[in-house]
């Protein structure tokens, strides 16, 4: 039997999120409580990227040197090195931890400006009840809002 890529299966067109964490796994248990269809990015930034055929949002924590240099891990840089993934990518969810201040949620700010796309949420470390349920609400209203969710036959 075929085995279909992750990404493949995922091009469900509901909200999706495309993470990456580290082996702190903070986003990651942050994406799984959300509930929400997910895809992540592999830790080995050797690994090929995943590849995106349908919308989605990415959350990505700030990995920064001192003054905020380097913020965005390199996997997530390499992912959004694919064309096809920053063409389908809609929104950016911000991981962090506001004892960095200004640099808070700081690689997130970056990819958003860079790409041209919404900094929809920040949270911290792996997230409040209060920030899943904001992530699981915002994403549908955003789907919604801005008509991701394929037409209906
Ligand atoms: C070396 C290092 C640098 C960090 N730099 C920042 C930063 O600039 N801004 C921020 O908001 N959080 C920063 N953080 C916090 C991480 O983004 C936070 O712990 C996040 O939850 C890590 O996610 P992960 O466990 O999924 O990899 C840093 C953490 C480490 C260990």
């Amino acid at each position: 039997m075929e085995t279909k890529p992750p990404e493949e299966m995922l091009a469900t067109g509901q909200p999706t999120i495309v993470y990456f964490s580290s082996v702190s796994e903070n986003t990651h248990k942050f994406v799984q409580k959300t509930g929400v269809a997910n895809v992540r990015i592999p830790l080995k930034t050797a690994e090929e990227p995943p590849i995106m055929h349908a919308p989605y949002v990415l959350c990505v924590p700030s990995y920064g040197r001192p003054g905020g240099a380097g913020s965005i891990p390199p996997q997530a840089v390499k992912f959004l090195n694919q064309p096809q993934n920053r063409e389908h990518l809609v929104g950016v969810i911000g991981a962090g931890n506001t004892n960095f201040g200004d640099l808070y949620c700081i690689a997130a700010e970056k990819v958003a400006t860079k790409c041209g796309v919404p900094l929809l949420f920040k949270f911290e470390l792996m997230g409040t009840q209060e920030d899943v349920q904001k992530v699981q609400e915002g994403l549908e209203e955003f789907w919604i809002q801005n008509s991701l969710y394929p037409a209906s036959a």
